[in-house]
């Protein structure tokens, strides 16, 4: 249910994986028509075809909000059979937001990955995140191994803090580094908003390589005091202020880098001041 990015991208690569897609439905006809040429299966809007009574496994991978609607519809009707499984695909969201199902397995699967559009592809080795009864859990083991994935199962109560950790991790460096992008503009050097972004592309391969603290560059791990208060003078008052307390979170990872107390007191100090600017 639900032919958006990752409807596609989850069908493409457990079609690829060995399984047979048999039908879907979803709610724009320019997404529902795209998917029933791609993978040659029936697609109804609005309501269940027949080809859903073949299906073993139900993807409900429609937006969040949408999740206890799809729900209901396919409780009414009743093409939900014995022994089949239906998960949705939300981070935040309970695998029980879809209701019971009388014989039926209830689960979610969590891509821990970014898919942009219906032609993004899942790459393998993504980690995907389970939750819900046990025997939806197996089954969505067995699919997490055919899409050489990683399974990791949660319960429902750690699910909104996890996935506002996914979005801080993924969503908001997006925002983050078009704020950088947008600064960078400002200064009156709109060509190089691509070297912003291979900037950070590069700050997180440095972390990859040798972890949070030693990936750490900057004014912050250099006590570099001076250049900091000029950032904070030249930034327009959002950006500023987004520095500021991002600057605050970093300097656990400096004094860990051994910059010494008498400079992250300073840069603190300065960094604290901002906020009552
Ligand atoms: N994108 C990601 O990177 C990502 C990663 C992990 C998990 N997720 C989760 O996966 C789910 C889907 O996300 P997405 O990014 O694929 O969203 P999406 O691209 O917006 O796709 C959602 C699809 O569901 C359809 N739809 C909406 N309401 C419906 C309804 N009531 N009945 C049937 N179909 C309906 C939409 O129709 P229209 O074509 O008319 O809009 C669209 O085709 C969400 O729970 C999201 O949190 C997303």
């Amino acid at each position: 249910m639900g032919c958006g990015a990752v409807g596609a991208a989850l069908t493409a690569a457990l079609v690829a994986s060995g399984y047979t897609a048999v039908g879907a439905t979803t709610r724009g006809r320019t997404r529902g028509r795209a998917f029933a040429r791609r993978f040659r299966v029936p697609v109804c809007y609005g309501s269940i075809g027949p080809a859903i009574g073949r299906a073993h496994l139900i993807l409900v991978t429609v937006g969040d909000a949408a999740i206890a609607d799809a729900g209901a519809l396919l409780r009414r009707s009743r093409a939900v059979t014995t022994g089949s499984v239906v998960a949705h695909t939300s981070g935040a969201v309970a695998a029980s937001a879809l209701g019971r199902f009388s014989g039926a397995a209830v689960g979610s699967l969590h891509p821990l990955t970014v898919l942009a559009s219906p032609k993004a592809t899942l790459a393998r080795g993504v980690t995907f995140v389970l939750e819900g009864d046990r025997t939806a859990q197996a089954a969505l083991r067995r699919a997490v191994i055919a899409l050489h994935g990683r399974a990791v199962v949660v319960s429902p109560h750690q699910k909104p803090r996890y996935h506002a950790a996914a979005v801080l991790a993924s969503n908001l460096v997006v925002a983050l580094v078009a704020l950088a992008a947008r600064e960078t503009d400002r200064a009156g050097l709109a060509g190089l908003r691509p070297a912003a972004l291979g900037l950070a592309r590069a700050a997180l391969d440095a972390v990859f390589a040798v972890g949070f603290e030693r990936g750490l560059t900057g004014p912050l791990v250099r006590g570099d005091l001076a250049t900091v208060q000029a950032h904070l003078r030249a930034l327009d008052p959002k950006a500023r202020e987004i520095y500021r307390r991002l600057s605050l979170e970093a300097l656990p990872l400096a004094k860990a880098r051994g910059v010494e107390s008498p400079s992250l007191t300073r840069l603190r100090a300065v960094l604290g001041a901002g906020r009552r600017r």
